[in-house]
């Protein structure tokens, strides 16, 4: 079971010496026996614990024959879906695909462009993703868990108005592969009368911890990336979490070392990455930290930030600024691609002295100067060290993420599987709306709002 992902505490000692992390063990420990014994609030959402290794082989090979549809007939691929039910799916695909992945020519890109909507209620970015999409092929994966969140709903209605009118009722209902619940929600409704291919989200799998399913799987496949080798990566991460104690075990120590900041005061993580390639598994993550950990008035404010490019901006705030943070750095140790400097004849721009070097070894320098000022400027940081972005890496990031969210939640005495939050915001749009069966609410919020 070799490891692709390791993390670094070395900078975090100052704000958690080791004797205050030996401190907290008994209670990591302990938060994750809960986890995995499920005697935990919450316990009747954890089906992702066994997800890598226990999932639906029939439901998989169906996503790997969904995906070979989409790509042979498919232009574009909508995914229509919000939070949990699109993050994962977003962040695999551009941390294993192109960069350039909607904007590089077919032959180097090979599958469907994929766009992603749902995840706002704004009419600009939908008629203009119509424009996008032009007379093309696409096809639609709608997820939703639910099957009745407002800004899925909106978007899948249009969507599925543009497809019916471009090929027909019948022909349309081919192209829509709905992933939802497997009896509840409008979703499933509309699915089964419609007649689409449907994929579940299972009951005790909650949306930011769905990734390792058809939530994730389908849009990941399409794209081109190997849910196979994605798995086999959550299955190594699943391994070591579940087989190590705290001594031996990274991923508690994470949890161990974040508790220990927060109870001194540092209510804020920030995720940095020196890839962009990363930018939307920092959002992922903010998602699993955000909503599994900040509720009963407690948690730690994940925050993300792109190196170097927020050294730029928000590097100044978080050397100098109000210290309530630590940080944590993913460091991908070998890029995909390397891009070497060249020397020239008249050193105008004296950068000479970096003739022979990767571009890599100049952002390893830049991750390496700034995790030291940073430090010296009173901001402990965590390393994560990745051996490369790829399917593998990212499933056990991923799993080991999961993982850790679920010990320190635990920790921190909240219930890391539910999201009252998220419900409360639903609730009142609904009513504001004038959704049937919202009625007294909708008269209260109106009056409160004066309208
Ligand atoms: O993690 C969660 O549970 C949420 O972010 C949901 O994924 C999000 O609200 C979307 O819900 P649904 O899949 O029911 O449309």
């Amino acid at each position: 079971m070799s490891q692709k992902i390791s993390f670094n505490f070395d900078n975090t000692k100052f704000m958690a010496s080791d004797s205050e992390v030996e401190a907290i063990k008994p209670r990591i420990q302990a938060a994750k026996k809960t986890l995995v014994e499920k005697t935990g609030e919450g316990n009747d959402f954890l089906g992702w614990i066994d997800l890598p290794v226990n999932y639906d082989k029939v439901e998989f090979g169906r996503i790997k024959e969904a995906a070979a549809k989409i790509q042979s007939d498919s232009d574009v691929l909508l995914v229509i879906g919000i939070g949990g039910s699109y993050l994962g799916a977003r962040a695999a695909i551009e941390a294993l695909r192109h960069g350039f992945y909607n904007s590089v020519s077919k032959e180097i890109r090979k599958t469907p462009e994929i766009y992603y909507c749902g995840n706002n209620l704004s009419s600009t970015y939908i008629s203009e993703l119509v424009e996008v999409i032009g007379d093309r092929d696409f096809s639609v994966n709608v997820i939703s868990k639910s099957g009745t969140t407002t800004e899925c709903s909106v978007a899948f209605r249009l969507f599925k108005e543009m497809l019916e009118k471009k090929y027909g009722k019948e022909e349309a209902a081919k192209r829509i592969y709905a992933t939802t619940d497997k009896a509840r929600g409008a979703l499933k409704t509309l699915a089964d009368a419609e007649g689409y291919e449907t994929y579940v989200v299972p009951d005790d799998v909650g949306g930011r911890f769905s990734v390792l399913t058809a939530v994730g799987l389908l849009p990941i496949a399409a794209s081109g990336a190997d849910i196979d080798k994605l798995m086999e990566g959550a299955a190594n991460g699943r391994e070591y979490c579940l087989s190590k104690d705290f001594d031996d075990s990274d991923v508690m120590k994470y949890a161990a070392v974040r508790n220990v900041m927060y109870e001194k005061g540092l209510g804020m993580e920030i995720l940095g990455n020196f890839e962009p390639a990363l930018h939307f598994v920092t959002e992922w993550w903010k998602q699993l930290y955000g909503e599994s950990e900040g509720k009963d008035g407690k948690g730690i404010f994940p925050a993300g930030v792109d190196f170097t490019t927020d050294l730029h901006s928000l590097g100044q705030f978080i050397q100098d600024g109000t210290k309530n943070h630590f940080e944590t750095f993913i460091n991908v140790e070998n890029p995909r691609k390397a891009v070497i400097m060249q020397k020239e004849a008249e050193d105008l721009d004296g950068l000479n002295y970096l003739a022979g070097k990767e571009v890599d070894f100049i952002n390893k320098c830049a991750m390496e100067g700034t995790i030291l000022a940073h430090v010296d400027g009173g901001v402990p940081n965590i390393r994560i060290d990745m051996d490369t972005i790829d399917e593998l890496s990212l499933g056990e990031l991923f799993y080991k993420f999961e993982f850790a969210c679920g010990v320190s939640g635990y920790t921190l005495g909240v219930n890391p599987f539910n999201q009252p939050g998220v419900e409360s915001y639903k609730k009142n749009m609904f009513a504001l709306l004038g959704k049937p069966g919202f009625e007294e609410m909708t008269k209260e919020l109106r009056a409160r709002l004066n309208k």
